[in-house]
């Protein structure tokens, strides 16, 4: 079986840019979950459907063809810029909470893992509780909400403290730390300093 690592984490706690970080350390792949729901989003939107309407929105997710990497794209489209506009910013924590969705991306996500080669490191909310929960390491990064507004830029402090109680508010799949993950709070520490320490906790027998 592959062998996962599973990090999630509120917004700005530096999921993507550490799960890219170790996989390239590790030679495994790595995904991208949050990427997933922005492209269902930016096609929602495309499409002028209502972010609300939750059984057109779960249309657009079961049908979706989506790949994250080297680029976004939903449908053959290249959404790699739009997935990143205050828009998409907006709707995506409805899109999310729509459960049909959700049961839709962790399909692809449980797909996509299985036929990876190597292990793969999986970043998003949800990874170590619901989608692998027998993952080889669980991860919970944490960190200031100043210093987690600062790395989101142009996002700003308002929408990123939304995002955050939206995602763990939810009754589908909400935002929560599992009771068998190693917590990193990520505020005062380097990316080199985050990565040695979870291949330290991966080495470690358990
Ligand atoms: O990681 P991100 O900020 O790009 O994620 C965007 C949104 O997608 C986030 O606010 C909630 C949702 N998301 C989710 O519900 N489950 C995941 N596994 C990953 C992201």
């Amino acid at each position: 079986m592959t062998q996962i690592i599973a990090i999630d984490g509120p917004a700005g706690s530096g999921k993507s840019t550490v799960a890219r970080a170790v996989a390239t350390a590790l030679g495994w792949s790595f995904l991208d979950t949050g990427a997933m729901y922005r492209a269902v989003t930016a096609e929602v939107l495309r499409r002028g459907i209502e972010p609300a309407d939750a059984d057109a929105v779960a249309r657009v997710a079961a049908e979706a063809s989506i790949s994250t990497l080297p680029r976004v794209t939903i449908n053959g489209v290249d959404v790699e810029e739009t997935i990143r506009s205050e828009p998409v910013n907006v709707a995506v924590s409805t899109v999310s909470a729509n459960p049909a969705v959700r049961r839709a991306m962790v399909t692809r996500q449980r797909a996509w893992a299985a036929a990876q080669p190597t292990g793969t490191v999986v970043e998003g909310r949800d990874i170590a509780t619901v989608v692998f929960p027998d993952a080889r390491l669980k991860v919970y990064l944490t960190a200031s909400l100043d210093e987690r507004a600062r790395r989101r830029g142009d996002e700003g402090v308002s929408s990123v403290t939304r995002r955050d109680s939206a995602d763990r508010e939810r009754v589908a799949s909400p935002l929560r730390q599992a009771s068998d993950a190693v917590v990193i709070d990520t505020t005062d520490l380097s990316i080199d300093q985050v990565v040695e320490e979870i291949v330290k906790w991966l080495k470690t027998p358990n």
